[in-house]
């Protein structure tokens, strides 16, 4: 057999980008999607390392252009061992304050891109018999936060889907996960911090400070934890996990 496969969505920052240098580093051949052409990056940083990669700059919404990818990685490698959902976007704002429009945006790439992507690997793993399948949920898919019912509602979604999915394709040795992060230190958080700060009026740093002692460390996560709990669920390590939601929130649900 040659290399294993890893299929990571949204690997141009944060933590699709630490998932995919992990794979890598694991001896993975990745297989990358993002909508930013920043996707460059990581394919610097894999081929830095010695690692194997695949890229497609595109939309996970868009059905053709990632089953036109999904197969172009079948035919290069023959297989595709792992899927990591990570690709997503926040709005955070007050409900009354939010458009239609913004929440078709939110639900459409957090719980449309998985379902997209799901649905396309599916077929290659069930005829491997043999597949992990790790999407991102959130701490906001599991406690109320202000402003982030769309977001939080999304990625409740998300969880719901996992567990179902679980269950639908268990005959085939394929699991199905997720993990829940609570704050991440990436390009989403930053900038969702920053809209805060903005129509506060409060300093970045005040803000970050507060968002900070959400978790019991009173910091937040660096991408590369949160990518160890993804590698994780998908290595031979979680054998019999399926259909389950890892919070990797620092105590945040806990408390
Ligand atoms: N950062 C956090 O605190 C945090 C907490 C909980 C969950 N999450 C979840 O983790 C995942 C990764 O978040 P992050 O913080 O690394 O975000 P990020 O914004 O730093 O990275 C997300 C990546 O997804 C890509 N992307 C967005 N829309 C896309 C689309 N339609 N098609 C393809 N690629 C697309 C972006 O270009 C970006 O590179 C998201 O699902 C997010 O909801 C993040």
């Amino acid at each position: 057999m040659g290399k294993k496969v890893a299929v990571v969505t949204g690997a141009a920052n944060g933590i699709g980008q630490a998932s995919a240098l992990k794979f890598a580093r694991e001896g993975y051949a990745v297989a990358m999607i993002d909508i930013s052409p920043a996707l460059s990056r990581t394919e610097e940083m894999v081929t830095e390392m010695g690692g194997e990669f695949l890229s497609c700059v595109g939309d996970v919404q868009d059905e053709t252009a990632m089953e036109n990818f999904i197969n172009t990685v079948i035919e290069v490698y023959g297989r595709i061992d792992v899927l990591n959902n990570n690709a997503g976007i926040v709005v955070v704002k007050p409900l009354e304050d939010t458009k239609f429009e913004e929440f078709e945006r939110v639900a459409k790439v957090n719980i449309g891109g998985t379902f997209v992507l799901t649905k396309l690997v599916l077929p290659m793993m069930k005829q491997q018999k043999e597949g992990a399948i790790v999407n991102l949920g959130s701490i906001s898919g599991h406690v109320g936060q202000t402003e982030h019912a769309i977001y939080g509602a999304t990625k409740g979604a998300v969880i719901a889907f996992t567990r179902a999915v679980a269950w639908e394709v268990a005959d085939y040795n394929i699991r199905v996960n997720s993990v829940s992060p609570g704050s991440v230190d990436t390009p989403m958080l930053r900038s969702d911090i920053q809209l805060e700060a903005t129509r506060t009026g409060l300093p970045f740093e005040d803000v970050k400070k507060v968002r900070e002692a959400e978790q019991a460390f009173k910091r937040w996560a660096e991408p590369s934890e949160i990518a160890e709990a993804i590698y994780f669920l998908a290595s031979d390590g979680a054998s019999f996990i399926t259909g389950s939601d890892l919070l990797v929130d620092c105590g945040w649900a806990a408390k």
